[in-house]
């Protein structure tokens, strides 16, 4: 792994916002989180056997995984029904943590660490590292769920998120161009890049390991309740027919709704996350297919030719 002192060596791209990037081990990640994130993870937080860790492509679905994820698992302590469940009051970035953005933006990586410790388990967390670089142990025996979505959906998102949470991140992306934002797409630059290749690591560790679930934000659009279900059987918590008869799925799937959680006070006005981001840059329009309203034909015919290029031979298809 790269050091730190190595760092200024590794190729730079800064044209993708908001973050700086360098280029390692084949993927393009925020300079602050090489620098920081990565090493901490690998150094300092000890992998559980029973982790599950919500792995995504950014602008992926994260945000939905988590609500959905942190109500099932924690349905005992907090029903769904609750009216002071925490995801009626917070936003789901702030119940389920990411580890390696929080390692690099931690004041005190030795808190951070023994916060982290003091998880009981199982811990939820969140990460948007190519599964390649994931700590060896969390790769081989957490629980690892994985959302992946359509490219041109993914880029749009990331490109309107940008634009709406910059200045919480202390960057100007007014002039920001979804033009811009595509050419550097289809050369993989962008955080977590190339995103075919960050899809078809996690797609291939899902077919040889039982312990990754491979989870499609299309299909959980189409069949919400069917696909909680089968995350909470993958997660150790399956519903039970009790559970089943009394609707608790659907509950948790309400619960989580884009409409529910966009309205949800923190995550509403100027309401930020722990991070800092402005928390209602998270919530869009969660639908399929929202690309063509903002590309030109031309434009996502780019990204096609691009992905179709990096996926040849995999196997994979979007
Ligand atoms: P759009 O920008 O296309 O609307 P991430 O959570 O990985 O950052 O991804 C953000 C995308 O997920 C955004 O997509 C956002 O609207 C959508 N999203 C957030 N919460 C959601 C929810 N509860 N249900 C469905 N989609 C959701």
């Amino acid at each position: 792994m790269a050091s730190p002192s190595e760092l200024p060596e590794l190729p730079l791209e800064t044209r993708c916002l908001p973050f700086a990037l360098r280029q390692y081990a084949g993927f393009w990640l925020p300079e602050a989180v090489l620098a920081r994130g990565l090493p901490a993870v690998r150094d300092r937080f000890a992998p559980r056997l029973d982790d599950v860790l919500l792995a995504s492509f950014p602008k992926s679905g994260t945000t939905w995984l988590k609500a959905l994820a942190f109500a099932t698992a924690r349905r005992a302590v907090h029903p769904p029904s609750d009216h002071d469940h925490p995801l009626r009051h917070g936003n789901p970035h702030d119940l389920v943590p990411f580890l390696e953005f929080g390692f690099t933006l931690a004041y005190d990586a030795d808190a951070l660490a023994a916060g982290l410790e003091a998880l009981p388990s199982p811990r939820l967390l969140a990460t948007h590292l190519p599964f390649s670089l994931l700590p060896g142990r969390l790769a081989a025996a957490g629980r690892i769920v994985y959302v992946c979505r359509h490219p041109k959906d993914a880029l749009v998102s990331a490109w309107t998120f940008t634009r709406k949470a910059s200045g919480s991140m202390g960057v100007d992306a007014e002039s920001y161009s979804l033009r811009e934002a595509v050419e550097l797409f289809c050369a993989g630059r962008c955080v977590a890049g190339p995103q075919w290749r960050h899809v078809v690591e996690y797609w291939e560790a899902s077919l040889s390991r039982r312990n990754v679930l491979f989870l499609r934000y299309e299909e959980m659009l189409r069949d919400p309740v069917g696909s909680l279900r089968t995350m909470a059987g993958f997660m150790g918590c399956a519903f039970s027919p009790g559970e089943e008869e009394r609707g608790v799925p659907q509950a948790i799937v309400e619960l989580c709704s884009l409409e529910k959680q966009k309205n949800v006070e923190a995550s509403r006005d100027d309401g930020r996350t722990a991070d800092g981001i402005k928390a209602d840059a998270y919530f869009r329009k969660g639908v399929a297919a929202d690309w063509s309203s903002h590309m030109t034909p031309e434009m996502g015919k780019m990204v096609d030719e691009a992905v179709e290029d990096g996926l040849r031979g995999s196997g994979f298809t979007f």
